[in-house]
């Protein structure tokens, strides 16, 4: 009754490929270490923790895994404001646990890229304590942006830039002059035309590259280079409603943002990279549109770039496969993978931002008084954003947690919080804190699991013993068994490396809210609109992120993916 006319149509917008490069196709883990597991007992986890762990990840069937900062820092941002590049945080251990760490991921198969932040360092790393202690003029001043204040006493700030994290960029020292940070005070910019800064983050990373990590997640990686003379900028944001280019607002912009200049950046980093084997680069970049993005995964340059534009998008079809093609297109264009990520440390979870009443919008946090996302209705379409990502041709990025289902914190105590954008901006925006929260292991213990001695540094709601994954494992129909499934058709199938033609109209609901494409030999359709739609003639059914209607039919909010018989 519900079977439609086989599909005939599709209109190729990306062809598979048969490159070997791993980053071309791989699954990455992101692991917050903090958060992940904690093998201390302090609350906070750590690297041991992450290596306790590592089999769940090997289990689950990712490639790899990226870890957020681990090294030496004062945390006034949770580890982005390092005070030694070459350190382990005693937080989170030693050296050593980090060369079990990889020894251990690697036997087991899976890769290890490493976060490096290198817009800013911490105000207590050594550079900026010279500087400090040098004064005016001085060399070590040079590294950093420090600059004379405006007004006749100098006791306004150099220009009017503002902080990613609300208030001025400007803090002033005891000497009177300014100092530059696009983050917290604790993170002064680096200056990216001094050869010193340059020589010093290739040796980091060779120091890194020679304990055998796999890669770099790189931090702002569009803010490296600003704008010549630091001219004022008065914060205008362009509209981008309904863009046909895939975009959604999410690029940072101005001229603190994507300056011609960080490319030379990447052009000296990719040299190194590539004295040694198979090691990539990865741009966390706020830049858009996607064909501004690819610039930095031209064939000398990153070899990956987040695609912030993808986790942006709203839950509407027409939207999405606006975006997918606009990846595909800009990427293919200078010969690089898209990828595709819905959740990360910064960001509401996508299972709480797919339960509001706009759907996958994206609020800076939510916390009690805010708009309370619908768990349940959230947790069915981020399953079906997930199966509709993992069929995307490209590599795919997993947030710690979201094969779980884990939902944002969303009535964390405000006391509590600890990113420092909630104070910078008084207490207007939320911040971070909700997606960080440490993870739910085991659904009876104290802690759910996350520590031996139940202690958790931020506190987990108490409905989570049921996203705990020993409540999950083994049990059908689980989110976890869900990824798990789908990472293995996707190898299976090699979807990653696969080509993508949309499906133009589902044979017998052209208009309907769907997103309908052919990877492959595997029909991937989601479901987006309210009515239950039919599945082609000859699609055999591998799997879906919730079950089929009684006749076979896809309802609401579900993503199946079928095999079609040639
Ligand atoms: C990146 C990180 C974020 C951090 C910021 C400053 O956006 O992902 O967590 O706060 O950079 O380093």
């Amino acid at each position: 009754m519900t079977t439609l006319d086989p599909v005939t149509t599709t209109t190729l917008v990306h062809r598979a490929s048969d490159s070997s490069d791993w980053w071309r196709h791989a699954v990455i883990y992101q692991v917050y270490p903090r958060s992940f597991a904690d093998a201390s007992g302090d609350g906070i986890g750590d690297l041991p923790g992450v290596t306790s762990k590592l089999d769940h990840l090997a289990r689950l069937g990712v490639d790899a895994v990226w870890l957020s900062p681990f090294y030496r820092s004062p945390q006034a941002d949770a580890g982005y404001d390092v005070a030694d590049y070459r350190d382990i945080d005693p937080l989170f251990g030693t050296l050593e646990d980090f060369d079990e760490m990889i020894a251990k991921a690697h036997r087991l198969g899976l890769r290890v890229i490493v976060d490096l932040v290198p817009n800013h360092t911490s105000d207590e790393h050594v550079w900026f304590q010279a500087a400090l202690a040098a004064g005016p003029g001085s060399p070590e001043r040079a590294r950093y942006i420090f600059r004379e204040g405006k007004g006749p006493d100098g006791s306004e700030p150099p220009n009017n830039w503002q902080s990613i994290f609300g208030g001025p960029a400007w803090t002033r020292v005891e000497d009177g002059e300014w100092y530059l940070h696009l983050f917290d005070s604790k993170q002064p910019d680096l200056n990216w035309e001094h050869p010193e800064v340059h020589e010093e983050f290739r040796s980091v990373l060779r120091f890194w590259l020679d304990r055998g990590v796999d890669g770099f997640r790189v931090d702002v990686a569009h803010g490296m280079v600003k704008a010549e003379g630091l001219p004022d900028w008065d914060g205008h944001v362009a509209m981008v409603e309904g863009a046909d280019d895939g975009s959604t607002g999410a690029g940072n912009q101005g001229p603190m943002f994507d300056q011609d200049g960080v490319h030379e950046i990447y052009r000296e980093w990719r040299k190194v990279l590539d004295e040694y084997d198979d090691r990539i680069l990865v741009a966390e970049a706020w830049v858009e549109p996607l064909s501004r993005l690819a610039r930095y995964v031209r064939p000398d340059e990153m070899h990956q770039a987040f695609n912030f534009s993808y986790l942006t998008t709203l839950w509407d079809a027409t939207a999405l496969r606006t975006v997918v093609t606009a990846s595909l297109e800009a990427n293919d264009a200078v010969g690089a993978p898209s990828t595709w990520v819905l959740s990360n440390h910064d960001v509401v979870r996508h299972p709480s931002r797919l339960g509001l009443s706009v759907p996958g919008s994206k609020p800076q946090g939510i916390g009690v008084g805010d708009e309370q996302p619908d768990e349940e209705l959230g947790l069915r379409r981020a399953r079906a954003a997930t199966l509709l990502t993992l069929g995307l041709p490209g590599s795919a990025y997993l947030y710690q947690g979201e094969e779980l289902g884990l939902p944002e914190h969303t009535t964390l105590d405000d006391s509590l919080r600890q990113d420092p954008a909630w104070w910078r901006t008084g207490h207007t925006e939320r911040g971070r804190d909700g997606c960080r929260v440490p993870l739910p292991w085991e659904a009876k213990s104290p802690g759910f699991g996350f520590s031996p001695t139940g202690k958790t540094w931020l506190p987990q709601p108490e409905t989570w013993d049921r996203y705990a994954l020993d409540a999950q494992v083994g049990v059908e129909g689980s989110t976890y068994e869900m990824y798990r499934e789908a990472l293995r058709a996707r190898r299976d199938h090699r979807l990653g490396s696969g080509s993508l033609g949309w499906v133009d109209g589902l044979p017998g609901c052209p208009d309907a809210n769907v997103v309908a494409f052919v990877n492959r030999e595997v029909l991937v359709v989601a479901n987006l609109g309210t009515d239950p739609i039919g599945v082609p003639a000859g699609a055999e059914l591998i799997m879906s992120s919730a079950p089929l209607t009684e006749d076979g039919a896809i309802p609401s909010d579900t993503t199946a993916w079928f095999t079609l018989s040639s």
